[in-house]
């Protein structure tokens, strides 16, 4: 079966609380293989960068401060169908209305500090892979 990449980062509240090795355990025992990984912190000018799709948005603000907090982990995985399947494991955006067993209604706090990210789409893992990753990182 083919596979395809996607793009996530473990967020600043979930590091900061000790999660990042159960939510990585999560993700290994769903299928992903781990192609690249590093822990890092953004700062609030990068973070933009990043979140730029939503600079009209009234949360921009306040979201690239939180994800410049404090450390995150980002990586890369591959599996078959991974962008789709990864949005499945991690569950909605807001906890609240997360399924039972996804990593965000199991570590999130809020809409804002939800614990993990996932690309939305083939081309949109490719960009964020890349903003984080040379390419020699990614094997
Ligand atoms: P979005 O791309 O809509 O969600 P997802 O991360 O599930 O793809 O939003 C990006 C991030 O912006 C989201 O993970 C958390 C933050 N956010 C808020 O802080 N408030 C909000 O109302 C929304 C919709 C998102």
């Amino acid at each position: 079966m083919p596979t395809n990449k996607t793009f996530t980062m473990i967020k600043p509240d979930a590091v900061l609380d000790g999660n990042t090795g159960s939510i990585i355990k999560m993700i290994e025992a769903a299928g992903f293989r781990v192609v690249a990984l590093k822990k890092t912190q953004l700062t609030p000018e990068r973070a933009g960068e990043f979140y730029a799709v939503h600079r009209e948005r009234p949360f921009y603000n306040g979201l690239c401060q939180y994800m410049s907090s404090g450390p995150i982990v980002p990586m890369i995985l591959e599996k078959e169908n991974a962008v789709a399947d990864f949005r499945t494991l991690i569950g909605a955006t807001n906890p609240a209305n997360a399924d039972e067993g996804t990593i965000r209604k199991l570590f999130a706090k809020s809409i804002e500090a939800n614990a993990i990210h996932g690309s939305d789409s083939d081309e949109n893992a490719e960009i964020e892979g890349n903003f984080f990753f040379a390419h020699l990182e990614q094997f």
